[in-house]
């Protein structure tokens, strides 16, 4: 059984950071315990995983056919017709389901309109159910809150340092870490930092996976419009080929000015937000973008000055902690947020060479 669980684990991965604002789904036929047909969520609006391997198996699945769901059915008509028909049409008698649909006003339900067609349903232990809920935690957050997801990155030191010095890039962790890192970019809609780490690292904010480049939404906060100012080189991500997914969060008041010229110029859009008494991006702002964006998360790399008024103001919803054994003892480096603070809630832990990551809701 185990072997299905993991193959299904694998299908359902097939949409990683392609689905949003749907789950990853996936779906696999297996008659005499041989997988016959299988199918993935592949992006919103596609068909869903169920329907695509029955459309896959081609036939009517054999007597002792059973069907396992990464995630329960769906039993209600969004975009396309629910699973729980396609399933109850296919004729198939049996269904295992790794885990439950997160949406309180419809968990369990996919699973009873089955039992009432006379159909086995088994639930996966809670093990297993675990490992297929956590998949989709970007998903069941905005579900069950009806807000997106802000999770926060940070690489540090072994005494807690996310630079050797101030406004110059360092580098914190080594490639395992890194490649890591540049999956959970490729979970993420939307990515965002500081003009602070704009300016330092001139970073492009892409998931560079293999051969593949991928550009997320990309969020500057930079109230002031410092990273165009007269002076400063163009940074990358308002130049490069997906300049049109990069938006400048700024408190400045987008009238006539050189800046918003130059913005306009570069084919870079501004997003006024509401400015907290110093001036700064307020907090709430960045969440109250994302909703007007229609984006359900973001993946916030900091750096250490945006972050820390993140956590300050209860906006992180999760945690991802990379710690290296490097050691930056110069008195010009810079400090993370202390993040000892923070328990997290179902922490995850991943040795990656010399480097650890910890990530959990918070
Ligand atoms: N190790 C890591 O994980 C990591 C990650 C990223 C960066 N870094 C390093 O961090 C350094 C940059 O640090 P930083 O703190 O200057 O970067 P930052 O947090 O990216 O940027 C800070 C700037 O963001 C703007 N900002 C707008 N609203 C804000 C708000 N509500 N709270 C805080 N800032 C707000 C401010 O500039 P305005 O007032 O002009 O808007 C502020 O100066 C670089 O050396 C970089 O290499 C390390």
């Amino acid at each position: 059984m185990e072997n299905f669980y993991a193959r299904i684990f694998d299908l359902a991965c097939k949409g990683w950071g392609k689905t949003h604002p749907n789950p990853m789904v996936g779906a696999m036929i297996v008659e005499d315990d041989e997988v016959v047909a299988e199918g993935y969520h592949e992006c919103a609006g596609s068909p869903h995983a169920e329907v695509i391997a029955f459309s896959n198996l081609g036939r009517t699945p054999r007597e002792g056919a059973s069907i396992f769901v990464s995630l329960e059915p769906c039993s209600t008509f969004g975009r396309t017709p629910p699973c729980t028909n396609a399933i109850i049409q296919s004729g198939i008698k049996k269904v295992m389901v790794c885990c439950l649909d997160p949406n309180p006003e419809h968990s369990g339900r996919g699973l009873e309109i089955l039992k009432n067609h006379g159909i086995e349903v088994t639930l996966a232990p809670e093990s297993v159910q675990a490992r297929f809920t956590r998949l989709n935690f970007i998903f069941n957050h905005q579900i069950k809150s009806g807000t997106p997801l802000v999770a926060l990155k940070i690489a540090e030191t072994s005494n807690g340092m996310v630079a050797e010095k101030a406004g110059h890039p360092s580098p914190i962790t080594e490639a395992e870490a890194r490649i890591d890192m540049m999956n959970w970019r490729r979970l993420f809609p939307a990515i965002c930092v500081g003009a602070g780490t704009v300016l330092a690292d001139n970073p492009s904010l892409t998931a560079r996976i293999g051969r593949e480049t991928w550009c997320p939404v990309r969020l500057v906060v930079d109230s002031r419009l410092s990273t165009l100012a007269p002076g400063v080189s163009p940074r990358k991500l308002y130049f490069d080929q997906f300049t049109d997914h990069t938006f400048i969060l700024t408190t400045t008041s987008l009238t006539d000015g050189q800046c918003i010229q130059r913005a306009e110029e570069l084919g870079v859009k501004l997003v006024e937000v509401a400015a907290d008494k110093d001036g700064r991006m307020l907090p709430t702002s960045l969440r109250t973008v994302l909703n007007k964006l229609e984006l359900n998360s973001v993946y916030c790399e900091g750096g250490p000055s945006l972050a820390q008024s993140l956590l300050v103001a209860d906006e992180i919803d999760y945690l991802f902690r990379y710690r290296s054994p490097k050691f930056f003892d110069s008195p010009d480096a810079l400090a993370a947020p202390d993040l000892d603070q923070y328990e997290l809630r179902e922490p995850v832990q991943t040795i990656l060479g010399e480097d650890r990551l910890t990530h959990g809701f918070l």
